[in-house]
């Protein structure tokens, strides 16, 4: 697991200048430090959220303090002690074939205050953080999006997706597999807990998955003070046969349309499952339970495989959305951590307008799917010709190179695109299952 403490690293002296020059500082927010609770107030406002309560500063202080919270202040304002923008960052590991990982460069909190939108703020904060990130040695970034129209321009692109499922109990009708441990319900002061130990588990074999942390798991459980349904919140473990704990499904129950007190809405709140037996065992749960007619789960695979468990597939709604977006800065420490299919070798050139990935590579994979990336030499044609975006959606096998060539996202000739895609195709389809 990546150790590096980002809170000691220097800022950006580009961004630092560049804000300088129109009169925005660029400052560091240690979590501890009393510009702690304006740096919160001023991110729960960039996601048009509520002012955070004491209590909620108090538990997201305990949550931040080991991230690398970065400002941009405007000392001319009415309150120069609140940062018009905002940005988080942290060291973490990204899965990127079964058991293997790779230090990822994680970024969260991205707000522009409505008043200083448009000057070029947030270019300031994403190209600092990258040079930031690439300066201490971190190959790749990575970040979730409310939006799907700002972060391609700095070189991010989707690389793994998620569905939001919706079962309608009543017509689905389990007839998946009847898994032989069994099921208790468990406390919601034991979630934290036990959402850590299996979700560890479960990440290390999924390509695009990162780890949790206790206050993700505190807000999963409806333990921080901001969770308003915290008491509604329930939770069932699985355990195999020899009694291990193999699975979590966290949920809350809400009325049905109309008060039809025989369908209740079952919101999925975590359904972490170490193989599939116990997801077999969390969706029937889910599906089964009395007095709800239907069952809501976000953050799945792309196709669920709960369709697969039900008499009526249709019954099993499922839409799709990019989730995890991937920013690869350093082409041959990334491409060479991951495992693939076949053996390839083929030189890509990456457009990179901020330098980082630019250039010729030549990459080598021998019969075992181990790889080796060099620049190339100047001799070898180039086979595959793509942006660092599109390099960063291939990197997981989560879409093909031909599908990107179709959009004009990828240049290469038919058997050079057939051939990286037969080495790409990953053994799990990438996803990742929560939100950073
Ligand atoms: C999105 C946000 C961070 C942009 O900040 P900003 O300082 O206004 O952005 P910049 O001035 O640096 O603009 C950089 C580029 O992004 C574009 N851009 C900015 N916000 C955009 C948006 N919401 N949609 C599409 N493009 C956007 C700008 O037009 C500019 O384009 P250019 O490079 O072609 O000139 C800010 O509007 C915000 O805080 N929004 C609410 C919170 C949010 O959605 N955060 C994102 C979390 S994932």
């Amino acid at each position: 697991m990546a150790t590096t403490d980002t809170r000691a690293l220097a800022l950006d002296a580009t961004s630092a200048a560049d804000l300088e020059a129109s009169g925005l500082e660029y400052a560091l927010v240690p979590a501890d430090h009393e510009g702690f609770e304006p740096f919160l107030r001023a991110v729960s406002r960039g996601f048009l959220g509520e002012d955070p309560s004491a209590d909620e500063v108090e538990s997201a202080r305990r949550a931040l303090t080991p991230r690398r919270l970065t400002g941009v202040f405007d000392r001319s304002g009415v309150a120069p002690e609140s940062p018009v923008a905002t940005v988080d960052s942290w060291a973490t590991e990204l899965t990127v074939s079964p058991g293997r990982t790779i230090p990822l460069w994680s970024i969260s909190a991205v707000t522009v205050a409505p008043t200083h939108r448009r000057r070029g703020i947030a270019r300031a904060m994403l190209t600092g953080e990258l040079r930031t990130a690439a300066a201490a040695g971190f190959p790749l970034a990575g970040l979730t999006v409310t939006e799907a129209t700002i972060y391609g321009r700095w070189g991010f692109s989707p690389a793994a997706w998620a569905s939001d499922v919706v079962v309608d109990t009543r017509r689905a009708r389990w007839t998946g597999p009847v898994a032989p441990g069994r099921l208790d319900f468990v406390s919601r002061e034991s979630l934290p807990e036990r959402l850590s130990r299996v979700h560890e588990r479960v990440r290390l074999e999924r390509p695009g998955s990162v780890p949790g942390w206790e206050g993700r798991w505190r807000g999963v459980a409806g333990l921080t003070p901001d969770a308003k349904d915290g008491n509604k919140v329930r939770a069932v473990s699985y355990r195999d046969a020899a009694g291990e704990e193999r699975g979590i499904l966290v949920y809350t129950l809400d009325p049905g349309p109309n008060d039809d007190y025989s369908a209740h809405v079952l919101s999925v709140r975590a359904l972490f499952a170490d193989g599939d037996e116990a997801a077999a065992a969390l969706w029937r749960f889910a599906i089964e339970h009395d007095l709800v007619g239907e069952v809501k789960a976000s953050l799945q695979p792309a196709v669920p495989p709960v369709q697969w468990m039900v008499a009526d597939r249709r019954a099993v709604t499922a839409t799709l959305t990019d989730h995890h977006w991937l920013r690869i800065l350093d082409v041959p420490a990334t491409l060479s951590a991951r495992r693939y299919a076949r053996a390839l070798d083929v030189v890509m050139r990456v457009e990179d307008p901020l330098g980082f990935a630019d250039g010729a590579w030549s990459l080598r994979i021998d019969a075992d799917g181990v790889a080796e990336v060099d620049a190339a030499p100047e001799s070898r044609a180039v086979d595959v010709e793509l942006s660092v975006g599109a390099l960063s959606s291939l990197l997981l096998g989560g879409v093909r190179a031909r599908e990107l060539a179709a959009a004009g996202l990828v240049h290469g000739s038919a058997q050079a695109l057939a051939e990286v895609d037969a080495a790409f195709v990953p053994d799990v389809a990438p996803l990742l299952d929560i939100w950073y």
